[in-house]
């Protein structure tokens, strides 16, 4: 293969200012022509395929595959408006980069994982932090360890940049829309995630600002396949200030260790800091595109299959959420047994159902 022809759905904040930058490099460097550009909104679309040379524009990803002959397809939409384009590019053999979350409705996730895994194309789902060197020196430090408990506290500050991101019904919440990286992040170090339970601290109608609708706490608990528990907590309280924190702790016997994007710290000694120029989006770019040219997609760290884990993880917290912190097995939640809907509490004024 020359040049990997991409077509890329949704020319929003993340594709413009994480994924084109990288991509637009390997197009400089003949490994990436950007073929297609396709977003519901046809003058964005042709504003960024000038800014970025591309070939041609679509407001309908539908002709957009019927009219290119594209080796890869990058889908970059809010999470609820998701149709047909994974299942189009699974028939037509098209590798495919959904960005996370990948919807808001299990079942959904469910159908369009069966699609890629029985067509066999590499796929990639956006869980850019475990392109991280952080990530990899963490997941082998732990392999050598025994792990038992893990750790993460999200306090999200500012303002949302996008409406859709500040409703519940159009986001799934901040632990669906932001912290699923780390609770991915979490299976990357420790594997499979069994069940969940989880209660939150719901924002009542009118409770600003508006129009934000999110619950302002989620605190969540995890059971590992492996039997390490896990306890996720993430606020989303601190709108009017600057003063966001993440923390990911994991406890393995004898040995505390402290992952950040820059470090790694075990027992209070730095053992490990990320090169100056890592950039993990960047590295999520250059192994999809290696997966295209080369067909072998063992690069991938993050394919549409393996992540529906981690997708369950957190639309399984809002479910039990819902419940009053009911246990989910998310190897049920999967399946469809029960109910798999989550539900605004009334006092919330959220209609029921409408994830
Ligand atoms: N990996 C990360 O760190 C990260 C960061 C931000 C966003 N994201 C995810 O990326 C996805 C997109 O988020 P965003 O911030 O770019 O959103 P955005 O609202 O900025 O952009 C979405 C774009 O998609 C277009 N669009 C909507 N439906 C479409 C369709 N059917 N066909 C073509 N275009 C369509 C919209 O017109 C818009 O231009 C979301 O799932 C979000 O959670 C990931």
């Amino acid at each position: 293969m020359t040049a990997a022809r991409l077509g890329l759905v949704g020319l929003g904040h993340i594709t413009v200012n994480a994924h084109l930058p990288p991509l637009a490099g390997l197009a400089d460097k003949g490994l990436v022509t950007l073929q297609a550009f396709c977003d519901v909104d046809g003058e964005t679309a042709a504003r960024h395929a000038r800014t970025f040379g591309a070939n041609a524009v679509y407001t309908d990803h539908r002709e957009m595959f019927e009219k290119e002959n594209l080796d890869g397809v990058y889908i970059c939409i809010p999470p609820t408006l998701h149709t047909d384009a994974e299942l189009i590019a699974a028939e037509r053999g098209i590798p495919v980069m959904v960005e996370k979350p990948q919807t808001l409705d299990i079942a959904q996730a469910v159908r369009f994982s069966e699609a890629v895994r029985k067509s066999g194309v590499p796929s990639q789902v956006g869980f850019m932090s475990r392109y991280y060197t952080t990530a990899a020196f963490m997941r082998d430090r732990i392999s050598e360890r025994t792990p038992r408990h893990a750790l993460v506290q999200l306090l999200y500050s500012g303002r949302h940049i996008r409406y859709w991101t500040s409703r519940f019904e159009l986001c799934g919440g901040s632990f669906v829309e932001n912290t699923i990286h780390m609770v991915d992040l979490l299976r990357f170090f420790l594997g499979d995630i069994t069940e969940v339970s989880a209660f939150y601290f719901y924002r009542k109608p009118g409770e600003g600002p508006e129009p934000i609708n999110l619950p302002h706490v989620y605190d969540v608990n995890y059971r590992f396949e492996s039997g390490v528990v896990a306890s996720v907590t993430t606020s989303r309280v601190l709108t009017n200030v600057n003063a966001s924190r993440r923390e990911v702790l994991v406890v393995c016997d004898d040995s505390l260790m402290e992952w950040s994007a820059e470090k790694v710290v075990e027992n209070g000694e730095t053992v490990f800091e990320s090169p100056a120029a890592d950039n993990a989006f960047a590295s999520q770019a250059r192994e999809f595109v290696n997966a295209i040219r080369s067909g072998d997609a063992s690069g991938l760290r993050n394919g549409y299959p393996q992540a529906l884990n981690s997708l369950a993880a957190v639309l399984g917290a809002n479910a039990s959420a819902s419940r009053g912190g009911t246990l989910i097995r998310l190897d049920e939640f999967v399946a469809g047994d029960g109910d798999r809907r989550d539900r605004m509490p009334a006092d919330t004024g959220g209609e029921p159902g409408t994830v």
